[in-house]
């Protein structure tokens, strides 16, 4: 009789299918690396030319920031509080939008720090100050909020165009959101992006008539202006509502000349769909887009625009669905699209995301939030401000300038503008889902910095 040793354990034998999936496992080990390394040489780190480097540097230091006010949650009185109970004490936003705080006053100085391109020959000119009450060339502060900019070949000028906002800020009814009556769309005109000219209204609201779109009654956000090669028109497009956001349309205005006056044609619901926060992207082979958060601002579309611009073709993708972006601002670099999106908070400040993607009709990849510096209440505001437009810098590759709106619902015309350096380089620092095929795209970094500035000759670098 054999007895069996319980302590034995039973020999295994390498079954052939054990084999055979080692071997596939092995070999799709070595594709990863492979698709990896071919990747990472794909997606170079941008090409600076000679003496960029070092003016990058500064502008991609990551400078810390400290706040140091008092909030009212500081200033409860413990008595109070025993005596009131739990009430819940005001968020750091909620300071930030309320004009009675001293938050809010620290985050919209007055005059008195004014940038001032009149005060030229001082240490602050040609400094960016995000955040502070920008001058025009009349001393005047620039109204284009909401805005974006174009690079004119013709006149080799920086045309920007927004919304002007000043008008006294008041609700249309009690749960409505702040708002101005529509003036119309400004137009300022630069060649250094730090000294502008006003241009006047190049497009304006409608004073009588209360069934035209720009019925100052109406709602006119986000114009953006691109320019036709083929018809050599200037195209502008805006969002369209009335003062419940419930009509959720796209208008289109043209005119033969940068700074107006521009005719308005139409609105539409592209596609039949909703259409709110948008913007347009002009590509390099002259194929130009729209982008639009629709279906309840629940995801963004996108769609190619016909020739003449002044339509959207048949074709439309959904992306980011149930994802609740807005605010898109898109740019390409090194044959990429980029995407910097905020999320749906009506004029309170959130957490900006930076996605990326092959092909502007998608897929979209979600690269993280983009912000780095200042402190974690910054980066997760998007430095108290919405994203707009991100321009890029021909002489200085791999750079651009992120251009966003810090709101002030309290008192919308004293809104500000927050434009800081973005640059992309280095690898994103989210882990994205593995396939086949997938790129590992590159970070987006937006900096924060309280002054800054570009490099001297940076246009000519
Ligand atoms: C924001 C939007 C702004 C404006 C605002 C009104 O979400 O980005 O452009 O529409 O809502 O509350």
């Amino acid at each position: 009789m054999r007895f069996r040793n319980k302590h034995l354990r039973p020999v295994k034998r390498c079954r052939p299918s054990l084999l055979i999936w080692s071997i596939i496992g092995i070999v799709l080990l070595f594709h990863l690396y492979t698709l990896n390394q071919m990747q990472s040489n794909q997606i170079q780190p941008p090409i600076y030319y000679s003496d960029q480097n070092s003016i990058t540097k500064e502008l991609e230091t990551v400078e810390e920031e400290a706040l140091h006010v008092t909030t009212a949650r500081s200033r409860r009185n413990p008595r109070a509080v025993r005596r009131k109970g739990s009430q819940k004490p005001p968020t750091i936003i909620d300071e930030f939008l309320d004009k009675s705080t001293e938050v809010h006053e620290l985050f919209f100085p007055d005059m008195t720090r004014a940038i001032n391109p009149l005060a030229e020959g001082n240490d602050s000119t040609g400094y960016f100050y995000p955040g502070q009450i920008w001058l025009d060339t009349d001393g005047k502060p620039i109204q284009a909020h909401g805005g974006g900019i174009l690079y004119d070949e013709g006149t080799r000028m920086y045309y920007w165009y927004g919304e002007n906002k000043d008008g006294p800020t008041y609700l249309a009814h009690q749960n409505a959101a702040a708002r101005v009556d529509v003036i119309g769309v400004s137009c300022y005109s630069s060649k250094d992006l730090w000294s502008w000219r006003n241009e006047g209204i190049v497009l304006r609201g409608e004073e009588k008539d209360e069934t035209h779109d720009l019925h100052k009654s109406n709602v006119l956000e986000r114009p953006k202006v691109i320019y036709n090669d083929i018809t050599k028109t200037y195209v502008m497009w805006m969002h369209i509502d009335n003062a419940n956001y419930s009509k959720a349309s796209v208008g289109v205005a043209t005119s033969q000349n940068p700074t107006g006056p521009f005719q308005y044609l139409y609105s539409m619901q592209p596609h039949g769909c909703e259409s709110r926060d948008m913007t347009i992207f002009k590509d390099d082979n002259g194929k130009a887009y729209l982008i639009y958060s629709s279906e309840d601002n629940t995801e963004l579309h996108v769609s190619p625009f016909t020739d003449d611009y002044l339509n959207t073709s048949n074709e439309f993708r959904r992306i980011f669905v149930r994802r609740h972006r807005e605010a898109p601002a898109l740019f390409k670099f090194q044959g990429i699209y980029y995407m910097i999106t905020s999320g749906c908070t009506g004029w309170a400040p959130n957490s900006a995301l930076a996605h990326a993607a092959e092909s502007m009709m998608g897929p979209w990849e979600t690269l993280g939030n983009p912000c780095m510096g200042g402190n974690v209440i910054f980066r997760h505001t998007t430095y108290f401000s919405q994203s707009t437009f991100v321009l890029p810098l021909p002489g200085l590759p791999g750079l651009f300038i992120f251009m966003a709106d810090r709101w002030n619902p309290a008192n919308l015309r004293e809104s500000r503008y927050v434009w800081l350096p973005l640059a992309i380089g280095g690898v994103s620092d989210e882990t994205l889902e593995y396939s086949f095929g997938f790129p590992l795209w590159p970070r987006v970094s937006i900096y924060w910095h309280k002054r800054w500035r570009l490099p001297d000759g940076w246009r000519d670098l």
